[in-house]
């Protein structure tokens, strides 16, 4: 913003430490001159000694006074001014000494590096609260850029690998002529079907982040059931269990996203789960204020550690990228992108007994809302 020259914080700061010196000046030059007015000539006139006339010396007394003492006040004030300009303009300056630095970061930041800090040293205070808050800002959105890099990075990776794979797939049918046609229509079928699951998931997670979907009452409780319903199948083929304990769970958002955020969550409790023995929890629920829902499945020992960074995009888990359920990563993404963009809370816990319990926490909405 293009501002006109004003006067500086400093000038500002020194003008006003004069002015209340000068004010508190004024004050006790007051004072002063009252106490002698009342007190200095009946002493002055008992001095002199004449108890006789005690009338006639007062008005020749005071007036000889103020002849005395205007001179002496007028110097006392010049002094006290310079010594108000001088001290204020040196005070305001050592006070406001960090505020250079805050600003000479604010504009290395905008200009060129987010890596700079300010790093205020000394105890605290308002100017090392602001500089520490500064600094906060900075590093998180250093971290995010450097997120967004690491995604970009990534899915650049991650679509250019089912590419390559065609490719190679060509060069061989190409190649040699004799090679089963049919095998190779397949596996390329199977690959390109790879690379539009992983372009739906990115698209869904940008319209997920931009939040401009429409927002309508839904009961998470249903939502759960509906991709409970269309999961069973796969879980029957994987011989896993699941249960469902379904409270009605009222609340605000979109439809289609927050059915694929129960079923991102279903499926993956039914994929990374104990091969036939493995079991599945999904529950719903109100809490006061909120709505919860809650899947829990059986599987692998996780660390809290590991647990955290599942979340992020392309992230996966120890088994092999290529393993037949293999997703693309971004299962879970989807599910933190839909949870934030629903203004809700996301947490992932690892079971003691191996596996993991996910819980999302929307806002609640009045029951009465929810079409049923
Ligand atoms: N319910 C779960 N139980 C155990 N591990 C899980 C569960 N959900 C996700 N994971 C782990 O988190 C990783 C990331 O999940 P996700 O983002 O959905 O990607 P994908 O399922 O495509 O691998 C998975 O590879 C898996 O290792
Ligand atoms: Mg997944």
């Amino acid at each position: 913003m293009d501002r006109a020259a004003g006067l500086s914080v400093r000038a500002k700061l020194t003008l006003s430490y004069a002015g209340f010196l000068m004010l508190a000046g004024v004050l006790l030059l007051a004072a002063v001159w009252v106490f002698l007015l009342r007190y200095v000539p009946e002493r002055a006139l008992m001095v002199t000694g004449s108890m006789d006339a005690p009338d006639h010396g007062v008005f020749p007394v005071r007036s000889n006074l103020l002849r005395v003492f205007a001179p002496r006040a007028a110097a006392v004030f010049a002094l006290l001014l310079a010594f108000g300009l001088v001290g204020g303009w040196i005070l305001a300056g050592r006070m406001l000494a960090p505020m250079t630095r805050i600003t000479d970061a604010a504009r290395l930041a905008s200009t060129e590096s987010l890596s700079h800090r300010i790093r205020l040293p000394g105890r605290k205070d308002e100017f090392r609260e602001l500089a520490d808050a500064f600094d906060g800002m900075l590093a998180r959105l250093e971290a995010h850029v450097a997120e967004q890099r690491r995604f970009a990075a990534n899915a650049s990776h991650e679509l250019r690998t089912p590419l390559a794979i065609s490719k190679a797939l060509l060069d061989v049918a190409r190649s040699d002529p004799h090679h089963d046609a049919g095998e190779v229509v397949d596996r390329l079928h199977a690959v390109n079907t790879r690379a539009i699951n992983l372009t739906e998931a990115l698209l869904l997670l940008s319209r997920a982040g931009q939040r401009s979907f429409t927002r309508e009452p839904v009961d998470l409780s249903l939502l759960a059931d509906e991709a409970v319903e269309t999961l069973v199948p796969l879980a029957e083929q994987r011989g896993v269990t699941i249960e469902t304990d379904g409270d009605v769970a009222p609340t605000t958002g979109s439809q289609a996203l927050l059915l694929q955020l129960c079923t991102n969550l279903v499926h993956n409790a039914i994929v990374h789960n104990l091969p036939g023995r493995g079991t599945v929890r999904v529950s719903t629920g109100v809490r006061p204020g909120t709505v919860v829902l809650c899947v829990e499945n059986t599987g692998e020992n996780l660390t809290p550690e590991a647990a955290s960074t599942l979340t992020e995009p392309f992230q996966r888990g120890t088994e092999r990228v290529h393993a037949d359920h293999a997703g693309v990563g971004l299962g879970l993404a989807i599910v933190k992108t839909i949870t934030h963009a629903h203004d809700g809370t996301l947490t992932l816990t690892p079971r003691p007994a191996g596996g993991l319990r996910i819980t999302v926490e929307l806002p609640a909405t009045a029951p009465s809302a929810v079409r049923r």
